[in-house]
């Protein structure tokens, strides 16, 4: 298995339950992730459809740089069992109180809370992300949202140094992708926000790296899986060049306020 060491980000390019089960329990503080839907379509045939054919839009932006991705044909029933089995897995590698944030959109919503749950977490809530400038879609309503289906390991206590949390957000879908289903950044680092400050944030699914980057632009750890070796070394990338930003900000600010010198 490929590990790479990216300042306080660690990434692993493999399968999420061997990976999940190979952490040392209670590693994480939060588990933060956008695992695949196996979702798309009106009818049971449409979720066996390559990923990009299910989830991107034509005129929704550039996606000429996404691939398609593994992971997402499970029919209903693999889909709740495949997923009662890493949410176990990461509520093993999370410790005591950690929060969880799972996304997912309106068809697999009602699962989501029930693997949630069936894998030991305590249920607290639903978090809708509102796209902004969503498609319309002529006489009916629009799908207009993804979902974050959240928990916690257990009692949750308050004294986390967390402040009070939005009960939604409202963003853009990313229109210049390197990943099918990306996820935007400002909406991560709000999802980041629920991890104690200076805490590791543990994402199974990371795609192209987004809720990495997130991570560590707020100052936590983080531990990363991805299982294509594509958008593993896309994340690596996105993670490196998140770290050099930060670097770069954490030195120029002091000059650009006058600070220094
Ligand atoms: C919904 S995407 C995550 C996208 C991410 N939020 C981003 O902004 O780029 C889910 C990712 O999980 C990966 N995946 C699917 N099954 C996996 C498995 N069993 N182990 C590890 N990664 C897996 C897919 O390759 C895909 O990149």
């Amino acid at each position: 298995m490929r590990v790479e060491i990216i300042g306080g980000a660690t990434l692993y390019h493999g399968e999420a339950l061997e990976v999940l089960q190979a952490l040392m329990p209670g590693t994480a503080d939060a588990v933060i992730t956008d695992p695949p839907y196996s979702s798309g379509g009106a009818f049971r045939g449409d979720r066996a459809l390559d990923t990009k054919a299910k989830y991107l839009s034509t005129g929704s932006g550039n996606h000429e740089k996404t691939s398609d991705f593994g992971g997402d044909n499970r029919d209903q029933r693999s889909f709740h069992f495949w997923s009662t089995l890493w949410s176990a897995a990461a509520l093993r590698a999370s410790k005591p109180g950690a929060p969880a944030a799972f996304f997912s959109d309106w068809r697999q919503l009602p699962v989501s809370s029930d693997y949630l749950q069936a894998g030991g977490w305590v249920w607290r809530g639903v978090v809708p992300w509102v796209k902004k400038s969503p498609r319309p879609q002529m006489g009916r309503f629009t799908s207009a949202a993804e979902y974050v289906v959240w928990g916690s390991a257990g009692p949750m206590p308050v004294d986390r140094g967390v402040g009070c949390l939005p009960g939604f957000y409202e963003y853009h879908a990313p229109t210049d992708r390197e990943h099918v289903t990306q996820k935007p950044v400002a909406l991560m680092a709000d999802m980041v926000e629920i991890c104690e400050p200076g805490g590791l944030v543990l994402d199974p699914f990371m795609g192209s790296g987004t809720t990495g980057v997130a991570a560590l632009k707020l100052g936590r750890r983080f531990i990363g899986c991805e299982q294509s070796l594509q958008y593993f070394d896309i994340a690596c990338r996105r993670i490196e060049e998140a770290l050099e930003s930060i670097f770069v900000e954490r030195h120029e600010l002091p000059e650009q306020l006058g600070l220094e010198g």
